[in-house]
């Protein structure tokens, strides 16, 4: 699809011819930006009674839900931009805050505005105390995501203002909260999986370095994180930042379009987030590597997912990415460096070898199954000694960024509606009620 030079589509007004042969009549549908809007398909009715043509579309594979200007991604040619900027620059070059920042408003901070905001979201850090009684309640062996889901869905009634969502500076405060003290939930669930004390955030560090002091931090008085295990931890957040039209980021623009709050929509996403199919997959690489066992057994393995067993090779394959994907590119090098430092496992060998081995071969080939992002995402959080289930909760403090942009976006779209999809009703037709119980 054409842009223009600020990122805005340029309008390619043409349109489609459509006949319907159920009547013979031919319609002109306008096709604009590649689609055409399906409410024009309305007007295709057989008499004054009929409702109109539907379009069917089981898990949205060919329907834009919505206009958008945070991220492009072309599936084919493997690109991914966070507003027009390319994810390989970001990831060299940017802090996760600065790309938040970017995601939310557009255009990059300048040094005041970055200092301002880094200033704002320090300062949000701290949350309130009660918060802890919640995570003490929950039991030892609580999947962190469970843990993550409930906690920021009960920090909306911490902030009952939170859901004036028409007041910019209501909207604001919010989104400040939420990149602020989503990192703390989730230190503090690690802490608690662990049975350690909470460690309060360290204002004087920078987001990544705050983050992985609450999680690790002992006796000494402050925590000094590996510097290959900070940047391997900012880049990361970078590349989980946005990812478009992504499962968890509809299930925030549609909780999000009933004007819930968005500490509500954001537990959505996290809800969403924790499917294997989706943000637990770097959990599901790292399960299935260890059920793989040994270098030796990949070539079998291969063989039972070729198999149609129903085991599918986890970390490979995605909805919109049918080359490369871009992060999974940035994600290896990243892996590279980390084990360079850390040294090298058999776990390791086994994704070397499952990548090789399913790169030549064409049942993998064929369906243009690569490996995502997942991949190896997991291998380094698990090299950083992040327990396995808490991969996701990783990625969701990352993409509590893109949730925000992407639910303000929505809110300040004017042709948004509360989100309400049609149905094709395949159930039975009217019949009479003769109670079973009572017969
Ligand atoms: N291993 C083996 N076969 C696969 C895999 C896989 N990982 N993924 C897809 N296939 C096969 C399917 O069996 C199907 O084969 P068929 O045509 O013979 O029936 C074909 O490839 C197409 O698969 P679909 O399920 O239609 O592809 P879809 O685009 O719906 O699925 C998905 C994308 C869910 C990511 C899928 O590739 C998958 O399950 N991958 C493993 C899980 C994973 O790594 N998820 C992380 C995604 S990245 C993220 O969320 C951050």
């Amino acid at each position: 699809m054409a842009k223009g030079e600020a990122g805005v589509q340029e309008q390619t007004q043409t349109a489609l011819a459509v006949i319907d042969q159920r009547t013979g009549r031919a319609y002109e549908l306008p096709v604009a930006e590649g689609a055409i809007r399906a409410m024009d398909l309305r007007q295709i009715k057989t008499d004054d009674h009929d409702f109109g043509v539907l379009s069917y579309d089981p898990a949205f594979l060919n329907t834009a839900s919505c206009r958008s200007a945070i991220t492009y991604i072309d599936g084919d040619q493997g690109i991914l931009r966070y507003r027009g900027y390319p994810i390989e620059q970001l990831a060299e070059d940017a802090t996760f805050l600065e790309v938040a920042w970017l995601l939310r408003h557009g255009e990059l901070p300048d040094r005041e505005q970055y200092a301002q905001w880094v200033h704002d979201v320090t300062y949000h850090t701290y949350v309130h105390e009660n918060i802890k009684n919640f995570l003490t309640g929950f039991r030892y062996d609580a999947h962190p995501m469970s843990m993550l889901c409930s906690t920021v869905a009960a920090l909306s009634s911490f902030y009952p203002n939170s859901k004036n969502i028409h007041d910019p500076e209501e909207r604001n405060l919010s989104i400040i909260r939420l990149i602020a003290k989503v990192p703390t939930l989730a230190a503090f669930i690690y802490r608690h999986i662990k049975g350690l004390p909470f460690v309060y955030p360290d204002n004087d560090l920078s987001y990544v370095e705050n983050f992985l002091s609450m999680v690790a931090r002992m006796s000494e008085p402050r925590y000094e994180s590996r510097p290959v295990f900070t940047r391997a931890t900012e880049v990361l957040f970078i590349l989980h930042a946005d990812h478009e039209q992504n499962c968890s980021t509809t299930a925030v623009r549609a909780v999000g379009s009933s004007h819930a709050d968005p500490f509500s929509a954001v537990a959505a996403g996290i809800a969403a987030l924790y499917g294997p199919l989706h943000g637990g997959a770097n959990e599901a690489v790292l399960r299935m590597i260890g059920q793989i066992g040994h270098p030796k057994n990949v070539p079998a393995f291969i063989e039972g997912v070729k198999s149609g067993s129903g085991q599918r090779l986890m970390g490979f394959g995605h909805r919109v990415y049918k080359s490369y994907d871009p992060r999974a590119r940035i994600v290896k090098r990243l892996a590279d460096e980390v084990f360079k430092e850390v040294g090298m496992d058999k776990d390791l060998e086994i994704a070397l070898e499952l990548e090789r081995i399913a790169l030549s071969d064409d049942y993998f080939v064929s369906r243009k199954l690569y490996p995502n992002v997942d991949f190896y995402t997991g291998l380094i959080y698990r090299s950083m000694k992040f327990p396995t289930d808490f991969f996701t909760v990783l990625f969701a403090i990352a993409r509590t960024a893109g949730w925000l942009a992407q639910w303000e976006e929505m809110l300040l779209d004017k042709e948004q509606k509360i989100a309400r999809p049609r149905q094709l009703y395949v159930g039975y037709d009217e019949r009479p009620y003769r109670s079973t119980l009572h017969p």
